[in-house]
């Protein structure tokens, strides 16, 4: 098994085994969320536009997490905030989306990149979960 020097480094494996396997991993994503959430489907009255920029921005802040990137904490905050406006979130549904993400992101990497990869995800899923509840 590879070493990985980081969590990031660890977390960046994952997201190039995907790629390689040329999976786009964003309407996989927003199925399992709308299957376990239906209620929310009608929160998004522009589908298109905001899903890749939602996958996009959890993925990105979880490897700014693992890097302790100075942008984190405000990005996490902003969206947070951001999402007052579209509706009643609740705790489950942040938590089911961020899980979700990765599950999904794993799935994609196949099971030799994810053994590898997905602790380190979940790691940072769970200080982004925490910050989220705060
Ligand atoms: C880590 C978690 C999340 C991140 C980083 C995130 C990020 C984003 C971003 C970047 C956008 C696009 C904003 C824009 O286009 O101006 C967006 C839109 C949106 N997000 Fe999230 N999101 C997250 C979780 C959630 C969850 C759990 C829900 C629950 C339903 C949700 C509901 C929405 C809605 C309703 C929109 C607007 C859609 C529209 O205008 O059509 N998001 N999100």
């Amino acid at each position: 098994m590879t070493e990985l020097a980081s969590d990031s480094d660890a977390m960046m494996a994952l997201l190039e085994a995907a790629g390689e396997r040329e999976i786009d991993i964003v309407p996989l994503v927003f199925d399992r969320f709308f299957a376990r959430h239906p209620e929310t489907r009608e929160l998004f009255p522009n589908l298109e536009a905001a899903a890749g920029r939602m996958v996009n921005e959890t993925l990105e802040a979880l490897v700014g997490l693992a890097d302790e990137a100075w942008w984190v904490d405000t990005t996490i905050i902003n969206f947070v905030d951001l999402h007052r406006n579209f509706g009643t979130i609740s705790e489950a549904h942040w938590h089911d989306w961020i899980d979700m993400t990765i599950d999904t992101l794993a799935e994609a990497g196949g099971d030799e990149a994810a053994a590898i990869s997905k602790p380190a995800w979940q790691a940072q899923a769970a200080r982004m979960k925490a910050m989220i509840d705060a």
